[in-house]
Protein backbone atom coordinates (compact mmCIF):
# COMPACT_ATOMS: atom_id res chain seq x y z
CA UNK A 1 0.00 0.00 0.00
CA UNK A 2 1.10 3.61 -1.27
CA UNK A 3 2.36 5.62 1.74
CA UNK A 4 -0.15 8.72 3.00
CA UNK A 5 1.55 11.84 1.77
CA UNK A 6 0.48 15.55 3.53
CA UNK A 7 1.71 18.21 5.71
CA UNK A 8 0.98 18.34 8.90
CA UNK A 9 -0.43 21.60 10.74
CA UNK A 10 -0.69 21.45 14.49
CA UNK A 11 -1.98 24.44 16.16
CA UNK A 12 -0.78 24.28 19.85
CA UNK A 13 2.37 22.50 18.85
CA UNK A 14 4.15 24.06 22.26
CA UNK A 15 1.63 22.81 24.78
CA UNK A 16 1.17 19.66 26.54
CA UNK A 17 -0.70 17.05 23.89
CA UNK A 18 2.02 17.71 21.01
CA UNK A 19 4.78 16.96 23.34
CA UNK A 20 2.83 14.00 24.97
CA UNK A 21 1.15 12.53 22.09
CA UNK A 22 1.24 13.54 18.66
CA UNK A 23 5.32 13.52 18.10
CA UNK A 24 5.94 10.00 19.74
CA UNK A 25 3.22 9.08 17.27
CA UNK A 26 4.28 10.31 14.07
CA UNK A 27 7.67 9.04 15.55
CA UNK A 28 6.45 5.43 15.64
CA UNK A 29 4.15 6.10 12.12
CA UNK A 30 8.02 6.87 10.71
CA UNK A 31 9.35 3.89 12.56
CA UNK A 32 6.72 1.34 11.70
CA UNK A 33 7.00 2.08 7.78
CA UNK A 34 3.81 3.51 7.95
CA UNK A 35 4.76 6.57 6.76
CA UNK A 36 7.46 7.62 4.16
CA UNK A 37 9.49 10.44 3.63
CA UNK A 38 6.39 12.41 2.00
CA UNK A 39 5.44 14.35 4.95
CA UNK A 40 6.36 17.51 6.89
CA UNK A 41 5.47 19.14 10.34
CA UNK A 42 4.17 22.66 10.79
CA UNK A 43 4.29 23.68 14.42
CA UNK A 44 1.97 26.42 14.95
CA UNK A 45 1.78 28.60 18.50
CA UNK A 46 2.14 31.67 20.11
CA UNK A 47 5.54 31.78 21.46
CA UNK A 48 7.98 33.04 19.54
CA UNK A 49 10.37 29.56 19.45
CA UNK A 50 12.57 28.82 16.06
CA UNK A 51 12.58 25.98 14.30
CA UNK A 52 15.81 24.67 15.97
CA UNK A 53 13.90 25.08 18.86
CA UNK A 54 10.79 23.19 17.96
CA UNK A 55 12.90 20.25 16.93
CA UNK A 56 14.61 19.90 19.85
CA UNK A 57 11.70 20.00 21.73
CA UNK A 58 10.64 17.66 19.60
CA UNK A 59 13.23 15.26 20.12
CA UNK A 60 13.25 15.86 24.05
CA UNK A 61 9.77 14.26 23.49
CA UNK A 62 10.79 11.59 21.61
CA UNK A 63 13.42 10.46 24.29
CA UNK A 64 11.40 10.59 27.17
CA UNK A 65 8.48 8.96 25.77
CA UNK A 66 10.16 5.80 23.47
CA UNK A 67 12.32 2.82 24.87
CA UNK A 68 14.64 3.72 22.03
CA UNK A 69 15.01 6.80 19.65
CA UNK A 70 17.18 5.96 16.32
CA UNK A 71 17.43 8.69 13.34
CA UNK A 72 15.80 11.52 15.35
CA UNK A 73 17.83 14.00 13.09
CA UNK A 74 16.70 12.56 9.91
CA UNK A 75 13.02 12.51 11.80
CA UNK A 76 13.34 16.37 13.61
CA UNK A 77 14.23 17.56 9.74
CA UNK A 78 10.50 17.32 8.80
CA UNK A 79 9.41 19.63 11.57
CA UNK A 80 9.28 23.24 11.11
CA UNK A 81 7.96 26.09 13.52
CA UNK A 82 5.71 29.09 12.90
CA UNK A 83 5.08 31.87 15.29
CA UNK A 84 1.40 32.58 14.73
CA UNK A 85 -1.27 35.19 16.16
CA UNK A 86 -4.58 32.97 15.46
CA UNK A 87 -6.96 36.12 15.03
CA UNK A 88 -4.46 38.19 12.49
CA UNK A 89 -4.90 37.60 9.04
CA UNK A 90 -1.23 38.03 7.81
CA UNK A 91 -0.42 35.10 9.83
CA UNK A 92 -2.54 32.87 8.12
CA UNK A 93 -0.72 34.21 4.54
CA UNK A 94 2.53 33.40 5.76
CA UNK A 95 1.84 29.94 6.87
CA UNK A 96 0.55 29.60 3.56
CA UNK A 97 3.86 30.46 1.75
CA UNK A 98 5.32 28.23 4.44
CA UNK A 99 2.98 25.42 3.54
CA UNK A 100 3.65 25.95 -0.52
CA UNK A 101 6.92 25.35 0.00
CA UNK A 102 6.49 22.51 2.15
CA UNK A 103 4.44 20.90 -0.89
CA UNK A 104 6.99 20.86 -3.26
CA UNK A 105 9.83 20.16 -1.17
CA UNK A 106 8.40 17.23 0.67
CA UNK A 107 6.41 16.50 -2.74
CA UNK A 108 2.87 15.69 -0.64
CA UNK A 109 0.45 16.35 -3.37
CA UNK A 110 -1.26 19.97 -1.54
CA UNK A 111 -2.39 17.45 1.04
CA UNK A 112 -2.88 18.93 4.47
CA UNK A 113 -4.13 18.20 8.01
CA UNK A 114 -4.75 20.88 10.50
CA UNK A 115 -4.96 19.48 14.02
CA UNK A 116 -6.15 21.77 16.55
CA UNK A 117 -4.43 20.64 19.48
CA UNK A 118 -5.50 24.02 21.93
CA UNK A 119 -7.99 26.16 23.59
CA UNK A 120 -11.71 25.40 22.45
CA UNK A 121 -12.25 29.15 22.05
CA UNK A 122 -10.00 29.38 19.20
CA UNK A 123 -11.47 26.78 17.30
CA UNK A 124 -13.84 28.24 15.15
CA UNK A 125 -12.19 31.57 13.99
CA UNK A 126 -9.54 29.29 12.91
CA UNK A 127 -11.33 27.26 10.63
CA UNK A 128 -13.01 30.09 9.48
CA UNK A 129 -9.72 31.77 8.57
CA UNK A 130 -8.18 28.64 7.00
CA UNK A 131 -10.52 29.02 4.32
CA UNK A 132 -10.65 32.95 4.06
CA UNK A 133 -6.91 32.71 3.16
CA UNK A 134 -6.94 30.45 0.86
CA UNK A 135 -5.34 27.22 2.84
CA UNK A 136 -7.76 25.02 2.22
CA UNK A 137 -8.07 25.75 -1.80
CA UNK A 138 -4.99 23.11 -2.61
CA UNK A 139 -4.49 20.31 -5.55
CA UNK A 140 -4.95 17.83 -3.06
CA UNK A 141 -7.48 17.36 0.25
CA UNK A 142 -7.71 19.17 3.48
CA UNK A 143 -8.96 17.74 6.80
CA UNK A 144 -9.66 19.12 10.14
CA UNK A 145 -8.86 17.32 13.43
CA UNK A 146 -10.62 19.01 15.95
CA UNK A 147 -9.72 17.71 20.11
CA UNK A 148 -12.29 18.15 22.56
CA UNK A 149 -14.04 19.38 24.11
CA UNK A 150 -16.70 20.06 20.83
CA UNK A 151 -18.83 22.91 22.98
CA UNK A 152 -19.59 22.57 26.48
CA UNK A 153 -23.75 21.72 25.96
CA UNK A 154 -25.58 21.17 22.96
CA UNK A 155 -26.19 24.77 21.90
CA UNK A 156 -22.37 26.32 22.37
CA UNK A 157 -21.62 22.76 20.36
CA UNK A 158 -24.48 23.50 17.42
CA UNK A 159 -22.22 27.03 17.34
CA UNK A 160 -18.62 25.95 16.75
CA UNK A 161 -20.03 23.18 14.57
CA UNK A 162 -21.55 25.69 12.40
CA UNK A 163 -18.26 27.64 12.37
CA UNK A 164 -16.06 24.71 11.13
CA UNK A 165 -18.73 23.85 8.95
CA UNK A 166 -18.49 27.16 6.99
CA UNK A 167 -14.98 26.33 6.11
CA UNK A 168 -15.25 22.51 6.21
CA UNK A 169 -17.82 19.63 5.05
CA UNK A 170 -18.33 17.08 7.54
CA UNK A 171 -16.23 14.49 5.72
CA UNK A 172 -13.63 16.42 5.95
CA UNK A 173 -13.75 17.07 9.77
CA UNK A 174 -12.19 14.33 12.00
CA UNK A 175 -13.77 15.06 15.79
CA UNK A 176 -11.29 12.68 18.28
CA UNK A 177 -12.56 10.74 20.48
CA UNK A 178 -9.19 9.18 21.89
CA UNK A 179 -11.01 6.19 23.45
CA UNK A 180 -11.95 5.00 19.65
CA UNK A 181 -8.32 4.74 19.23
CA UNK A 182 -8.03 2.26 21.49
CA UNK A 183 -7.03 -1.58 20.60
CA UNK A 184 -9.35 -3.37 22.98
CA UNK A 185 -12.64 -0.42 22.13
CA UNK A 186 -11.98 -1.32 18.55
CA UNK A 187 -12.38 -4.95 19.37
CA UNK A 188 -16.12 -4.64 20.97
CA UNK A 189 -17.03 -4.63 17.66
CA UNK A 190 -15.10 -8.15 16.36
CA UNK A 191 -15.95 -9.24 19.59
CA UNK A 192 -19.46 -9.74 19.12
CA UNK A 193 -19.65 -9.57 15.31
CA UNK A 194 -17.11 -12.04 14.53
CA UNK A 195 -17.96 -14.65 17.43
CA UNK A 196 -21.09 -17.18 16.88
CA UNK A 197 -20.42 -17.94 20.66
CA UNK A 198 -21.62 -14.27 21.78
CA UNK A 199 -23.52 -12.89 18.47
CA UNK A 200 -26.62 -15.17 19.67
CA UNK A 201 -26.76 -14.07 22.66
CA UNK A 202 -26.10 -10.46 22.96
CA UNK A 203 -29.27 -9.33 23.58
CA UNK A 204 -32.17 -8.47 26.53
CA UNK A 205 -32.93 -12.73 26.49
CA UNK A 206 -29.63 -13.50 27.63
CA UNK A 207 -27.73 -10.08 28.95
CA UNK A 208 -28.33 -8.93 32.63
CA UNK A 209 -26.74 -6.01 32.66
CA UNK A 210 -23.69 -4.27 31.05
CA UNK A 211 -21.24 -2.07 33.08
CA UNK A 212 -18.68 -0.11 31.99
CA UNK A 213 -16.28 1.55 34.05
CA UNK A 214 -13.30 3.86 33.23
CA UNK A 215 -11.72 4.95 36.81
CA UNK A 216 -8.63 6.69 37.37
CA UNK A 217 -6.04 7.32 40.54
CA UNK A 218 -5.07 10.30 39.46
CA UNK A 219 -7.03 13.12 40.44
CA UNK A 220 -7.74 16.91 38.78
CA UNK A 221 -3.41 17.50 38.14
CA UNK A 222 -3.04 20.99 37.19
CA UNK A 223 -6.05 21.48 35.23
CA UNK A 224 -8.22 22.49 37.89
CA UNK A 225 -9.54 25.45 35.74
CA UNK A 226 -10.91 23.60 32.51
CA UNK A 227 -12.58 21.09 35.19
CA UNK A 228 -14.03 22.86 37.19
CA UNK A 229 -16.39 24.36 34.33
CA UNK A 230 -16.17 20.35 32.94
CA UNK A 231 -16.83 18.15 35.68
CA UNK A 232 -16.66 13.94 35.13
CA UNK A 233 -20.29 14.38 33.19
CA UNK A 234 -19.00 16.83 30.54
CA UNK A 235 -15.20 15.28 30.54
CA UNK A 236 -15.89 11.53 30.00
CA UNK A 237 -19.71 10.37 30.13
CA UNK A 238 -21.00 12.44 27.09
CA UNK A 239 -17.99 11.45 24.95
CA UNK A 240 -15.59 8.50 25.49
CA UNK A 241 -18.41 6.84 28.08
CA UNK A 242 -21.15 6.93 25.84
CA UNK A 243 -19.42 6.00 22.76
CA UNK A 244 -17.99 2.75 24.58
CA UNK A 245 -21.98 2.31 25.20
CA UNK A 246 -23.00 2.70 21.43
CA UNK A 247 -20.55 0.11 20.44
CA UNK A 248 -21.51 -2.43 23.06
CA UNK A 249 -25.62 -1.69 21.65
CA UNK A 250 -25.58 -0.96 18.45
CA UNK A 251 -26.87 -3.27 15.81
CA UNK A 252 -24.20 -4.98 13.31
CA UNK A 253 -23.78 -2.70 10.34
CA UNK A 254 -24.78 -3.75 7.16
CA UNK A 255 -20.89 -3.27 5.96
CA UNK A 256 -17.86 -1.95 7.58
CA UNK A 257 -18.07 1.42 6.15
CA UNK A 258 -17.71 4.53 8.09
CA UNK A 259 -20.91 5.32 7.45
CA UNK A 260 -22.99 2.11 8.56
CA UNK A 261 -21.04 2.01 11.35
CA UNK A 262 -21.69 5.58 12.46
CA UNK A 263 -25.57 5.29 11.76
CA UNK A 264 -25.99 2.11 14.01
CA UNK A 265 -24.45 4.44 16.84
CA UNK A 266 -26.40 6.67 16.26
CA UNK A 267 -29.61 4.73 16.57
CA UNK A 268 -28.26 3.35 19.72
CA UNK A 269 -27.73 7.31 20.98
CA UNK A 270 -31.74 8.18 19.73
CA UNK A 271 -32.90 5.44 21.82
CA UNK A 272 -31.04 6.13 24.91
CA UNK A 273 -33.99 7.12 27.20
CA UNK A 274 -33.75 10.78 28.35
CA UNK A 275 -33.58 11.53 32.15
CA UNK A 276 -35.50 14.33 32.88
CA UNK A 277 -34.60 16.29 36.16
CA UNK A 278 -37.10 15.22 38.66
CA UNK A 279 -36.14 11.42 37.63
CA UNK A 280 -32.17 12.88 37.74
CA UNK A 281 -31.46 10.94 41.24
CA UNK A 282 -33.13 7.47 40.07
CA UNK A 283 -30.76 7.45 37.51
CA UNK A 284 -27.42 9.17 38.14
CA UNK A 285 -24.90 9.73 41.19
CA UNK A 286 -22.73 12.12 41.46
CA UNK A 287 -19.80 12.58 43.53
CA UNK A 288 -16.80 14.45 44.82
CA UNK A 289 -13.48 13.70 46.07
CA UNK A 290 -12.42 14.29 49.73
CA UNK A 291 -9.19 13.64 51.34
CA UNK A 292 -8.05 9.71 51.61
CA UNK A 293 -5.09 7.52 51.79
CA UNK A 294 -4.29 5.34 48.96
CA UNK A 295 -0.83 2.86 49.05
CA UNK A 296 -0.11 4.98 52.23
CA UNK A 297 -0.01 8.09 50.56
CA UNK A 298 -2.33 10.78 52.07
CA UNK A 299 -4.07 13.04 49.22
CA UNK A 300 -5.99 16.13 49.30
CA UNK A 301 -9.77 16.45 48.52
CA UNK A 302 -10.92 17.91 45.39
CA UNK A 303 -12.05 21.19 46.82
CA UNK A 304 -8.49 22.09 47.74
CA UNK A 305 -6.92 21.31 44.71
CA UNK A 306 -5.04 24.59 42.74
CA UNK A 307 -7.65 26.51 40.85
CA UNK A 308 -10.87 24.86 42.47
CA UNK A 309 -13.33 27.07 44.61
CA UNK A 310 -13.45 25.93 48.09
CA UNK A 311 -16.97 25.39 47.89
CA UNK A 312 -16.91 23.43 44.61
CA UNK A 313 -19.88 21.71 43.63
CA UNK A 314 -17.66 19.88 40.48
CA UNK A 315 -18.54 16.49 40.37
CA UNK A 316 -15.49 14.02 39.89
CA UNK A 317 -16.88 11.08 39.73
CA UNK A 318 -20.00 9.92 38.11
CA UNK A 319 -22.46 6.28 37.83
CA UNK A 320 -25.08 6.39 36.01
CA UNK A 321 -27.91 3.62 34.68
CA UNK A 322 -28.45 3.62 31.03
CA UNK A 323 -31.54 2.35 29.25
CA UNK A 324 -31.72 1.34 25.89
CA UNK A 325 -35.57 1.53 24.22
CA UNK A 326 -35.43 -0.19 21.45
CA UNK A 327 -36.37 -3.86 20.57
CA UNK A 328 -32.98 -6.18 21.39
CA UNK A 329 -31.91 -4.23 24.87
CA UNK A 330 -35.44 -3.13 26.60
CA UNK A 331 -35.07 -3.91 30.06
CA UNK A 332 -31.38 -4.37 30.63
CA UNK A 333 -29.70 -1.70 32.57
CA UNK A 334 -26.08 0.00 31.11
CA UNK A 335 -24.40 0.87 34.09
CA UNK A 336 -21.71 3.62 33.89
CA UNK A 337 -18.91 4.55 36.45
CA UNK A 338 -16.12 7.04 35.79
CA UNK A 339 -14.23 9.13 38.48
CA UNK A 340 -10.85 10.41 39.79
CA UNK A 341 -8.57 9.61 42.90
CA UNK A 342 -10.59 6.23 42.67
CA UNK A 343 -8.61 2.93 43.44
CA UNK A 344 -7.76 2.05 40.13
CA UNK A 345 -6.83 2.58 36.81
CA UNK A 346 -8.34 0.70 34.93
CA UNK A 347 -10.95 0.70 32.25
CA UNK A 348 -13.18 -2.37 31.57
CA UNK A 349 -16.86 -3.47 30.32
CA UNK A 350 -18.32 -6.44 31.86
CA UNK A 351 -21.26 -8.60 30.61
CA UNK A 352 -23.33 -10.14 32.92
CA UNK A 353 -25.76 -13.15 31.65
CA UNK A 354 -28.56 -13.69 33.04
CA UNK A 355 -28.82 -16.52 35.61
CA UNK A 356 -29.62 -20.16 34.72
CA UNK A 357 -32.97 -21.93 34.88
CA UNK A 358 -32.08 -23.96 38.08
CA UNK A 359 -29.40 -24.09 40.18
CA UNK A 360 -28.11 -27.66 40.17
CA UNK A 361 -25.06 -27.10 41.10
CA UNK A 362 -25.00 -25.34 44.26
CA UNK A 363 -26.54 -25.80 47.92
CA UNK A 364 -29.90 -24.68 48.48
CA UNK A 365 -29.97 -20.94 48.98
CA UNK A 366 -26.47 -20.08 47.72
CA UNK A 367 -27.04 -18.87 44.03
CA UNK A 368 -25.11 -20.12 41.17
CA UNK A 369 -22.29 -17.28 39.81
CA UNK A 370 -23.53 -15.72 36.55
CA UNK A 371 -21.44 -16.12 33.60
CA UNK A 372 -19.86 -13.01 33.43
CA UNK A 373 -17.71 -11.70 29.81
CA UNK A 374 -14.83 -8.71 30.34
CA UNK A 375 -13.18 -6.88 28.14
CA UNK A 376 -10.60 -5.44 29.67
CA UNK A 377 -9.70 -2.03 27.60
CA UNK A 378 -6.47 -0.46 29.79
CA UNK A 379 -4.45 -1.02 31.77
CA UNK A 380 -4.56 -4.74 30.94
CA UNK A 381 -5.79 -5.79 27.10
CA UNK A 382 -8.07 -8.48 26.38
CA UNK A 383 -11.17 -10.71 27.59
CA UNK A 384 -11.99 -13.14 30.52
CA UNK A 385 -14.56 -15.26 30.40
CA UNK A 386 -16.00 -16.55 34.15
CA UNK A 387 -17.64 -19.66 33.48
CA UNK A 388 -18.73 -22.72 36.30
CA UNK A 389 -16.94 -25.86 35.97
CA UNK A 390 -16.74 -28.90 38.48
CA UNK A 391 -14.83 -28.84 41.35
CA UNK A 392 -12.19 -31.39 42.71
CA UNK A 393 -14.00 -34.38 44.55
CA UNK A 394 -11.35 -32.79 47.68
CA UNK A 395 -12.73 -29.24 47.71
CA UNK A 396 -16.58 -30.51 48.26
CA UNK A 397 -19.38 -29.25 46.45
CA UNK A 398 -19.96 -29.60 42.34
CA UNK A 399 -19.50 -26.52 41.09
CA UNK A 400 -16.80 -23.61 41.13
CA UNK A 401 -16.70 -20.30 38.89
CA UNK A 402 -13.32 -20.60 36.72
CA UNK A 403 -11.45 -18.07 34.24
CA UNK A 404 -10.53 -18.09 30.73
CA UNK A 405 -8.11 -15.28 30.71
CA UNK A 406 -7.59 -13.58 26.96
CA UNK A 407 -4.78 -11.29 27.32
CA UNK A 408 -3.33 -9.35 24.89
CA UNK A 409 -0.14 -8.27 26.38
CA UNK A 410 1.03 -12.11 27.19
CA UNK A 411 1.71 -12.44 23.41
CA UNK A 412 4.82 -11.41 22.41
CA UNK A 413 5.31 -8.53 19.90
CA UNK A 414 1.90 -7.74 20.15
CA UNK A 415 2.45 -3.98 20.91
CA UNK A 416 -0.58 -2.25 20.58
CA UNK A 417 -0.13 1.05 18.82
CA UNK A 418 -0.90 4.26 20.93
CA UNK A 419 -4.51 5.43 20.49
CA UNK A 420 -2.91 8.81 18.76
CA UNK A 421 -0.87 6.77 16.55
CA UNK A 422 -3.89 4.72 15.22
CA UNK A 423 -6.09 7.80 14.60
CA UNK A 424 -2.98 10.35 13.29
CA UNK A 425 -2.92 7.31 10.46
CA UNK A 426 -6.35 7.03 9.59
CA UNK A 427 -6.52 10.67 9.00
CA UNK A 428 -3.91 10.32 6.82
CA UNK A 429 -6.22 7.59 5.06
CA UNK A 430 -9.21 9.45 5.00
CA UNK A 431 -10.76 6.96 7.16
CA UNK A 432 -13.01 8.44 9.68
CA UNK A 433 -14.79 5.65 11.43
CA UNK A 434 -13.03 5.55 14.97
CA UNK A 435 -14.31 9.32 15.29
CA UNK A 436 -16.92 11.30 16.08
CA UNK A 437 -19.79 12.25 13.24
CA UNK A 438 -21.55 15.40 14.38
CA UNK A 439 -24.55 13.86 14.92
CA UNK A 440 -23.41 11.43 17.99
CA UNK A 441 -21.76 14.64 19.74
CA UNK A 442 -25.22 16.30 19.23
CA UNK A 443 -27.12 13.21 20.48
CA UNK A 444 -24.91 12.72 23.29
CA UNK A 445 -25.27 16.70 24.38
CA UNK A 446 -29.03 15.54 24.49
CA UNK A 447 -28.65 13.53 26.39
CA UNK A 448 -26.58 15.03 29.14
CA UNK A 449 -27.90 18.33 29.13
CA UNK A 450 -30.93 17.91 31.44
CA UNK A 451 -28.26 15.91 34.08
CA UNK A 452 -26.11 18.68 33.83
CA UNK A 453 -29.05 21.16 34.66
CA UNK A 454 -30.95 18.95 37.29
CA UNK A 455 -27.60 18.89 39.17
CA UNK A 456 -26.76 23.02 38.44
CA UNK A 457 -30.14 23.54 40.20
CA UNK A 458 -29.51 21.25 43.13
CA UNK A 459 -32.12 18.53 41.95
CA UNK A 460 -29.77 15.88 43.17
CA UNK A 461 -27.35 15.49 46.52
CA UNK A 462 -23.47 15.47 45.86
CA UNK A 463 -21.80 12.83 47.51
CA UNK A 464 -18.47 12.22 48.85
CA UNK A 465 -15.91 9.41 48.32
CA UNK A 466 -12.60 9.47 49.92
CA UNK A 467 -9.67 9.53 47.69
CA UNK A 468 -8.57 5.91 46.90
CA UNK A 469 -11.82 4.30 47.08
CA UNK A 470 -14.17 2.63 44.49
CA UNK A 471 -16.52 5.88 44.59
CA UNK A 472 -19.63 6.81 47.14
CA UNK A 473 -21.65 4.15 48.64
CA UNK A 474 -24.68 5.85 46.65
CA UNK A 475 -23.58 4.24 43.53
CA UNK A 476 -23.56 0.60 45.05
CA UNK A 477 -27.38 1.71 45.86
CA UNK A 478 -28.22 2.55 42.64
CA UNK A 479 -27.33 -1.15 41.47
CA UNK A 480 -28.71 -2.39 44.63
CA UNK A 481 -32.12 -1.48 43.90
CA UNK A 482 -32.43 -3.43 40.77
CA UNK A 483 -30.94 -6.63 42.38
CA UNK A 484 -27.33 -6.06 40.84
CA UNK A 485 -23.95 -5.12 41.87
CA UNK A 486 -20.67 -3.31 40.17
CA UNK A 487 -18.53 -6.63 39.75
CA UNK A 488 -14.27 -5.59 40.82
CA UNK A 489 -12.27 -3.70 38.11
CA UNK A 490 -9.16 -4.92 39.88
C1 LIG B 1 -9.54 12.75 28.79
C2 LIG B 1 -10.05 13.53 29.96
O1 LIG B 1 -10.41 12.89 27.71
O2 LIG B 1 -9.43 11.38 29.14
C3 LIG B 1 -9.14 13.34 31.17
O3 LIG B 1 -10.13 14.91 29.63
C4 LIG B 1 -8.94 11.87 31.46
O4 LIG B 1 -9.66 14.00 32.31
C5 LIG B 1 -8.53 11.12 30.20
O5 LIG B 1 -7.91 11.76 32.43
C6 LIG B 1 -8.50 9.62 30.43
O6 LIG B 1 -7.93 8.99 29.33
P1 LIG B 1 -7.24 7.58 29.44
O7 LIG B 1 -6.84 7.23 28.05
O8 LIG B 1 -6.07 7.71 30.37
O9 LIG B 1 -8.27 6.65 30.02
Amino acid sequence: QEHPKSVIVIFGATGDLAKRKLFPSIYRLVQNEKIGKNFAVVGVARRPWTTEEFRSNVSDSIQTSMKESKDLEEFTSHFYYHPFDVTNPSSYLELNGLLNELDGSYQTEGNRIFYLAMAPEFFGTIAQNLKKEGLTATQGWSRLVIEKPFGHDLPSAQKLNQEIREAFNEDQIYRIDHYLGKEMVQNIEVIRFANALFEPLWNNRYISNIQVTSSEILGVEDRGGYYEKSGALRDMVQNHMLQMVALLAMEPPIKLTTDEIRSEKVKVLRALRPVSDTQVGEYFVRGQYAAGKFNDKEFIGYREEGNVDKKSETETYVAGKLMIDNFRWAGVPFYIRTGKRMAAKSTKIVVQFKDIPMNLYYNKGETVPPNLLVINIQPEEGITLQLNAKKDESEGGYSKPVKFDLSNNLYDGINTPEAYEKLLFDCMRGDATNFTHWDEVALSWSFVDPISDAWKNGKATLATYPSGSMGPKEADELLEEDGNQWWPVN
